[in-house]
């Protein structure tokens, strides 16, 4: 008996000294699991002493075992007791200054190009024109072919732009895939897609070999386009100072110059008066008192034949500008590359 006393009891100050060092509740139950668990040492020694007892001695050893167990089972719960009680302190001890300012989320805002492209959107929506895009990597035949520029065009020069190797592998000049220099081709995968009468604004990213304080590598365009039966150079000319009048101010006026574009027949560029000086003249507009702000025209009949519209039918008028150069002016910004340099002290004056 002696020795069933002291072998249960050695086992017992294992377990106490395990309790002690487990620092946490997952630690205390497996203190707990691998001494007084149903396989755990005391239980598993309680069976065997048990088992191996003559009879008249099994009940005695039964109930001085399972006092044991009793006292491992309450050094358990104590222990649970002791980490929840430990862990309330700590909650409380925590101080809150509910004096301190909160911090709040700063908010994002619309980029002032996007501002400016949902305005010019908007403006057009209500006379009834509906948003398309093309992509900006774009065929040489959307690109070039299609608005009357075939390969040797000259007026190819004026729009020197990054080639991107093809199907065949090629780069560099000539290759058949390009990055798209303006969004007149939208123009093009638009007619290709719908019959007339047509009404879109099309706004998108460009790409040209241009690079300084007015020009951008990549920069933005808005183009228009209008086609039904009867459209005159008169309903270009008021809806294009409709817009300007709805978007920079009533006091706007607008200036159509002849000029040359391979898509359209005649062609003009587009010029506004200066609301930063109110048409006075200043350094901005080079003393004129005018800004120019893109080119347009009659959609010429060669490019109506490329994608199949009867010339005969159906006239058009087309626009393009720069999407940048319109938010420069509307938000006096004098350096177009602080648009695209994503500094957030600049960005966040648009809110
Ligand atoms: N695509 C021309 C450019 O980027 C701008 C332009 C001129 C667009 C006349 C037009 C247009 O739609 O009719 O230089």
């Amino acid at each position: 008996m002696a020795s069933l006393a002291d072998e249960l009891q050695q086992l017992f100050q294992q377990f106490s000294g395990q309790l002690e060092a487990a620092a946490n509740e997952q630690a205390v139950r497996k203190v707990y699991a691998d001494f007084g668990g149903a396989n755990g040492a005391i239980r598993l020694k309680q069976k065997e002493l048990i088992k191996s007892a003559p009879n008249d001695q099994k009940r005695v050893i039964g109930q001085a075992t399972n006092e044991i167990l009793q006292n491992v089972e309450a050094a358990f719960n104590a222990a649970l007791g002791r980490l929840a009680s430990q862990a309330e302190a700590r909650e409380l001890a925590r101080s809150v200054d509910v004096t301190l300012p909160g911090r709040a989320h700063r908010l994002g805002h619309l980029h002032p190009i996007t501002l400016a492209r949902r305005e010019i959107e908007a403006i057009f929506a209500q006379l009834g024109f509906t948003v398309a895009v093309g992509p900006q990597v774009e065929t040489d035949f959307h690109n070039f072919e299609a608005l009357a520029m075939p390969k040797d065009h000259p007026a190819r020069d004026m729009q020197d732009t990054f080639y991107v190797a093809g199907a065949e592998g090629a780069a560099g000049e000539g290759a058949d895939v390009v990055l798209r220099t303006h969004t007149s081709p939208v123009q093009i995968r638009t007619m290709l897609a719908r019959k007339p009468p047509v009404r879109v604004i099309m706004p998108g990213t460009v790409y040209r070999r241009d690079d300084d304080a007015t020009h951008s590598p990549m920069f933005n365009q808005v183009e228009g386009l209008c086609v039904d039966e009867g459209i005159t150079f008169a309903d270009l000319k008021g809806v294009l100072l409709h817009f300007a009048r709805r978007f920079f101010g009533e006091e706007i006026g607008v200036r159509l110059r002849p000029s040359f574009f391979p898509f359209t027949e005649p062609s003009a560029e587009i010029d506004f008066s200066h609301g930063t000086c109110k048409g006075r003249g200043c350094r901005t507009c080079k003393n004129s008192g005018w800004i120019e702000i893109g080119g347009a025209g009659m959609v010429d009949p060669e490019v109506f034949r490329h994608v199949g519209y009867d010339s005969e039918k159906y006239t058009g008028f087309a626009f393009g500008w720069g999407i940048d150069r319109m938010a420069m002016l509307k938000y006096g910004v004098d350096n177009i590359n602080a648009f695209f340099e994503g500094d957030v002290r600049f960005a966040r004056q648009f809110r």
